[in-house]
């Protein structure tokens, strides 16, 4: 009889298929470089090695733009800070962004929360150098062109505005890369996240509002002057999750003579340039997994009053919640004293916790 298989070890097609899953994740797994970018100056071509590991199609555009590298290490710190913030309240909570470049499945695959990850990672770069120029920190670029629309009665152009089109123009190049390139994978994901990383830019392009500065005697305002500049990252991540919230599950067709993304169901609309789109349904995130990319929402912390998603019976998943209390510690009985200080008592207080069985 053939030997039996050995146990207790992953079977080969296992590790073939972990190959060509991080194969398809290449395209975020720049923002493991906050760990290992904020190291190194950026001054050499040699720095970009540091991509060379996990993105090399990204190599020639480092070399070719070293300045930048700053500003792709800080949209990578942002990105994951934004992402967990705007998920703080879900089951899935990005935590799993922090595995960079090492991501699970629920990054790796064609799923709703690698939609809303590579999209806002895409505007992150975007933002970054477009914010960048504006503040005199790269050599080949510098504020952005003054509006052409006529400035209001009440104000000129003055001050120095985002420059979002070298901020596209980069931002674009380095994000899609790896999407581009003739490497084997997927096209249906490649497709996909490429749609995504585009929708990313598009949210971020229109939060492009005119700011202003008051001028004049005591702050009467009685000249000012305004830019065009960009949200911080927070709204675009917000934005991004709505859209996460009410993405499309698409199938990747021949439809004419090229390949598009399809809504998988038929009576849906078709795709939009706004939409955020996945291939692969999500688990629900309630129980570990790993295999799927599940961490499970045990020991999370819960609302019990609230009835949105970090309410105790979702987050829980109907698991039930145990209760403890805990003391906080709070300044309190201020008192101002003239002239000048504050002295203040610490009070403590009980509180109750909810944390998910
Ligand atoms: C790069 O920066 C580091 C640290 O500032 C410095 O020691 C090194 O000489 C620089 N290299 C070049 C080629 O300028
Ligand atoms: C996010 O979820 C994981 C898994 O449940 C948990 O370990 C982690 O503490 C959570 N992070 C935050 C900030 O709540
Ligand atoms: C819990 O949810 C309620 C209702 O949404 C909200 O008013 C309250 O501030 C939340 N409590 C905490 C601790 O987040």
């Amino acid at each position: 009889p053939a030997p039996a298989p050995a146990m207790g070890r992953p079977a080969v097609p296992a590790a073939a298929a972990l190959l060509c899953q991080l194969g398809l994740s290449a395209a975020i797994r720049w923002l493991g470089l906050t760990e290992s970018g904020g190291r190194v100056a950026w001054n050499e071509t040699q720095h970009c090695r540091l991509l060379a590991g996990t993105v090399p199609e990204q190599l020639p555009m480092c070399r070719r733009n070293l300045e930048v590298m700053h500003s792709i290490v800080r949209a990578a710190a942002a990105t994951k800070g934004a992402c967990q913030k705007a998920f703080a309240d879900m089951r899935w909570n990005c935590s799993s962004v922090q595995r960079a470049p090492a991501f699970g499945p629920d990054l790796l695959k064609g799923t709703r929360e690698s939609a809303f990850v590579h999209a806002l990672a895409a505007a992150a770069v975007t933002h970054s150098i477009a914010q960048a120029c504006a503040s005199g920190e790269l050599p080949l670029c510098s504020c952005g062109s003054v509006p052409s629309e006529v400035p209001g009665p009440d104000f000129r152009w003055g001050g120095c505005g985002d420059n979002l089109r070298y901020g596209l123009q980069l931002g674009a190049a380095f994000a899609d890369s790896p999407l581009k390139s003739s490497k084997l994978r997927t096209q249906a994901v490649k497709a996909m996240n490429l749609h995504n990383n585009a929708v990313g830019r598009q949210v971020l392009s229109d939060s492009l509002e005119t700011k202003c500065k008051c001028h004049g005697v005591s702050g009467s305002c009685s000249v000012k002057t305004c830019w065009k500049g960009l949200s911080n990252l927070g709204e675009i991540a917000s934005d991004l999750k709505s859209k996460y919230l009410a993405a499309i599950k698409v199938t990747h067709r021949l439809l004419g003579p090229r390949k598009q993304l399809i809504p998988k169901e038929m009576d849906v609309r078709p795709v939009k340039e706004t939409d955020l789109v996945y291939l692969i349904n999500s688990p629900d995130y309630c129980t570990v997994n790993l295999q799927l990319g599940s961490l499970g929402t045990q020991d999370r912390q819960c609302n019990k009053t609230s009835v949105g998603s970090d309410g105790c019976n979702l987050m829980c998943c109907g698991r039930g919640y145990n209760t403890y209390t805990e003391e906080v510690v709070e300044r309190c009985h201020c008192k101002y004293h003239w002239c000048c200080y504050v002295v203040c008592k610490k009070c403590r207080r009980m509180v109750e916790r909810y944390v998910c069985k």
